[in-house]
Order: C-alpha cells, then sequence, then structure tokens
C-alpha cells in the first residue's frame, strides 16, 4: 500500500515547482480540519445553554438552577455527554472504514463522502426535535470526521512536494483551531437569539458544503491512482500538479514504494507482529493517548461549563471561550514556523512543562475559592483562571495540538504507515470519547483534583519524550530506523544486530 506521509527529506532531490494546483487542493482537504474544529468547539457552548438544556436535557436544566446544587456537579449527566462523545465513538469505526476504502476506491471520494456525511448530520441536528435525532446527527457528524481526519492528512502529504510537506500538513491543524475558534463565536452570536442552539448545530452545514464543493475541485492523488494501476492517469495528474512535464523520476518513486508496499499483503498483521515495528507503533500511538490526556478537550468541550461552574455569566463565559480560542489558533501558528528549526522535541517538552504548571496553578485555585456550595466570591479568581488557561492552550497549541498528528505521519516505515497512522487517528478518538464522556462526571465526583491528575499525566508525558522518543526533525523518513530507532538506547533491541 502506498501512503504518500514521506518527510521532506526523502524526495528532496525529486523537481517540482509549488504550484496553485497543490495550493488549491490542499487548502480545499484541510476544510475536511474545519469541519473537525468547529465540532470540537460548538458542543461546549451548546451545552450550557439554557434553551438546548430545556429542550433536550430538561433534568440537567434544573439541577444547574438549584442554588444549593453541588458547584461541581451542575453538569454532571450521563446523556449530555453522550452528546459530546457520541460523535467519536462513531468516528473511530468511520476512520476503519476509510483506512481501507481509500486504498480501494481513492482518496477523493472519502473525502467527498466525508463532507457529505457530515452535511447530512448537521441538518439532523439543526431540525432535531428529540434526543435521538440530536444523538443521530452526531453520529453522521462522527462518520464525516472519521472519514476526514483519517483521509485528510494523508491526502496533503501525498500531494505536496517533499519540500513544503510539513508546513502544509500542519495548515490541517490550523484549520481545526480555526473551526474551533469560528464556532466559539457562532455560540456566542447564537446564545441570545431564540432556540440559538440550532443555528449553532446547523452551522456545521457551513464547512462541510466548503469541502464538497471544493472536492469536485481536488484531483485524485498521483500515489492513489498509480497504486490502483492507473499509471497513466496518475503520470498526467503528476504533471498538473508539479508544473512540469518530465516526472519521470517521481513516478518511479512511487511505483517502487508502491512494488515495495504491495507485497505487504496484510499491513496490520505486520504492524502487530514484526518486532521492528514496535518502537514507532509504541512511540505513534502513545504520542496521540497523550495528546488528550494533556486534557486539553476538557477546555474545548467543556469551558463554557467550567466558567460557568466558576460563577461566570452565560456571556461572560462564551467570551471567554472565544478568547482561549483565539489564543489556540494564534499559538498554532508558531508550530508552523518554528517546529522544523528547533525540533519536535524542543515543543513537546516545553509544551508538557507549561501545561503542568498551569494544570497545578488551576487545581489551587479552585480548591481554594470554589467550594462546593456557592459562588466563588472572589472577583479576580475567574479572571486569573482565564488567563492560565490562556498560557495552557498556547502550550498545548505550539507543541502536542499539532505534534501529536505530525510525529506519527513521519515515523513508520512505508509498508505499514496507513495502517500506524489509522492506530495514532483510533487512539485521537478513543481517549477523545472517554474524556468526553467522563470529565464532568470526574469533575463531580474528583473536583479539582483532576486538575492535579492532569498535570501528572503532563509530567509523565515529558518525560516519556526526554527518554523514548527520538528527534525526528530533519531525518530522512526511510532513514529513521538506521539513523534513530537503531540507536536509541531502548528502542535497538526491537531490531536484528547484524
Ligand atoms: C486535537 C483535538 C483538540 C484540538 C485543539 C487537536 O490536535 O486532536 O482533540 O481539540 O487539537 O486545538
Amino acid at each position: 500500500m502506498v501512503t504518500g506521509v514521506m518527510n521532506i527529506e526523502e524526495g528532496a532531490s525529486l523537481p517540482a515547482k509549488n504550484t496553485f494546483q497543490v495550493f488549491m487542493c490542499s487548502i480545499i482537504a484541510a476544510v475536511g480540519g474545519l469541519m473537525f474544529g468547529y465540532d470540537i468547539g460548538i458542543s461546549g457552548g451548546v451545552t450550557s445553554m439554557d434553551t438546548f438544556l430545556i429542550k433536550f436535557f430538561h433534568h440537567v436544566y434544573e439541577k444547574k438552577h438549584r442554588v444549593h446544587e453541588n458547584n461541581y456537579c451542575k453538569f454532571d449527566d450521563q446523556l449530555l455527554q453522550l452528546f459530546t462523545s457520541s460523535l467519536y465513538l462513531a468516528g473511530i469505526f468511520a476512520s476503519l472504514a476509510a483506512s481501507y476504502l481509500s486504498r480501494r476506491f481513492g482518496r477523493k471520494p472519502i473525502i467527498m463522502s466525508a463532507s457529505a456525511f457530515f452535511l447530512c448530520g448537521a441538518i439532523l441536528n439543526f431540525f432535531a426535535q428529540e434526543l435521538g435525532m440530536l444523538i443521530g446527527g452526531r453520529i453522521l457528524l462522527g462518520c464525516g470526521i472519521g472519514f476526514g481526519n483519517q483521509t485528510v492528512p494523508l491526502f496533503i502529504s501525498e500531494i505536496a512536494p517533499a519540500r513544503i510537506r510539513g508546513g502544509l500538513n500542519l495548515m490541517f491543524q490550523f484549520l481545526i483551531t480555526i473551526g474551533i475558534l469560528a464556532a466559539s463565536y457562532v455560540n456566542f452570536l447564537t446564545s441570545t437569539v431564540k432556540d440559538g442552539w440550532r443555528y449553532s448545530l446547523g452551522g456545521a452545514a457551513v464547512p462541510a458544503l466548503i469541502l464538497l464543493i471544493g472536492s469536485f475541485f481536488i484531483h485524485e492523488t498521483p500515489a492513489s491512482l498509480i497504486e490502483r494501476g492507473k499509471d497513466e492517469e496518475g503520470k498526467r495528474v503528476l504533471r498538473k500538479i508539479r508544473g512540469l512535464e518530465d516526472i519521470e523520476l517521481e513516478f518511479n518513486e512511487i511505483k517502487r514504494a508502491t512494488e515495495i508496499s504491495n507485497k505487504v499483503k496484510s499491513p496490520f498483521k505486520e504492524l502487530f507482529t514484526k518486532s521492528e515495528n514496535r518502537p514507532p507503533l509504541v512511540c505513534g500511538t502513545l504520542l496521540q493517548f497523550f495528546q488528550q490526556f494533556t486534557g486539553i478537550n476538557v477546555v474545548m468541550f467543556y469551558a463554557p461549563v467550567l466558567f460557568q461552574t466558576m460563577g461566570s455569566g452565560n456571556n461572560a463565559s462564551l467570551i471567554s471561550t472565544v478568547v482561549t480560542n483565539g489564543v489556540n489558533a494564534v499559538a498554532t501558528i508558531i508550530a508552523v514556523v518554528m517546529v522544523d528549526r528547533l525540533g519536535r522535541k524542543f515543543f513537546l517538552v516545553e509544551g508538557a512543562t507549561q501545561m503542568t504548571a498551569t494544570q497545578i496553578s488551576i487545581g489551587a485555585l479552585l480548591l481554594k475559592h470554589l467550594h462546593l456550595i456557592g459562588p466563588i466570591t472572589s472577583r479576580s479568581v475567574p479572571l486569573i483562571v482565564l488567563i492560565l488557561i490562556c498560557i495552557y492552550v498556547s502550550g498545548f497549541a505550539w507543541s502536542w495540538g499539532p505534534l501529536g498528528w505530525l510525529v506519527p505521519s513521519e515515523i513508520y516505515p512505508l509498508e505499514v504507515r496507513n495502517a500506524g497512522y489509522f492506530c495514532a487517528v483510533a487512539m485521537n478518538m478513543v481517549c477523545t470519547f472517554v474524556i468526553g464522556q467522563f470529565f464532568l462526571s470526574a469533575l463531580c465526583r474528583f473536583r479539582s483534583a483532576l486538575f492535579f491528575f492532569f498535570a501528572v499525566m503532563n509530567v509523565i508525558m515529558g518525560l516519556f519524550v526526554i527518554f523514548f522518543l527520538p528527534e525526528t526533525k530533519g531525518v530522512p523518513i526511510e532513514d529513521m530506523a538506521e539513523q534513530r530507532w537503531k540507536k536509541h538506547w531502548h528502542w535497538r533491541k526491537y531490531f536484528k544486530q547484524n
């Protein structure tokens, strides 16, 4: 199987112009990130809207307004959490299906289907009359996200010339953050409108429509065409996207890669049984596990709920969310610009340290000021928490956010790259589901201790990076084993010494 996630150096000698076609195709595909981000950002605000709670979760609404209700348990409800997390459950199965279907039918039809699923989900949610319709809509959105997240990053890597592959790849994460920001702003606007939640949820149709229309204009990737025996068409597309007549060199490279990887009949079996694949499998999958256990989606999903828990009004908490999401988008640009200079490990360790410090501070503040019953009396505490959350989010945005996706795409050997990448996507979905489903209950039970738990996780992941993750910056992808894994103090034992 050919996947195009190759790194910058791998094809550095291959001639290519930076064509309009490549930028257009990458930007259109990255709109898949906008869909993902819009969804991440919309659910928190919607679940804090009274009209939404009255219609679908009346008991939560009543509980929220009971004066003597425990502060930490206001929103604890399994069904309410299922509204947020059902999407990710569907996403896991959808991305598995996508990894198979995109190999068989190409990347383009899968990207088109992703937007179609997402559009249907948005429409169903807009018209939702009962909980079943709402959850049904979420499942359709989840299929869209699963198809998109599995295919878009691979698509961009396959279409981009090697030199600018890293930067174009991070555009996916950048559009995720723009989607989150847009969603929180939409929530802010709709919160005062009658049945505003309908417009918030229906708004997901906008990125879906952009992707659907745009996907008619993108090219199928040469790698996918050649992989499926359509050599002439593959050459035609290569000429177009590289802006050159002579593309024989790159064509032959892809052909060679196809032949090698086609020998592997069962990439998943190869991935799980061959000991040499263990180091990237462990590191790539754990990176996504840790990405979620930074606690980022506690902020992304439930920031408005958290701010309300601390006693901020409805509007103030939605504005605070727009602010944190703005910080998220801006800080991501720093990663895009600096990650090929300062390296992956620097950002991962720095980010984990920054997040540890802020989680401890937030936990300590809540422990001191947010008692079980009654609002926070100090007026400055919610503001300090907002500032701390911004520092926390920026730490994530230039480290574990983009690198959680980039590193798994550059550490696998070609023949198991697609299967390995699926494991990272699936781990992301599983952990996002767990956080989405259990955070509010955990907040109710463990209160501020939860923030200390995430702080400990951040320490563990920082140590993991220091001791177990090799630096991948500037290493040709096909040399990763020779230059890194085989020389690593721990991972080298998985390789037969010759
Ligand atoms: C993560 C999401 C997260 C987002 C925040 C992504 O990389 O996978 O779970 O919500 O970043 O920007």
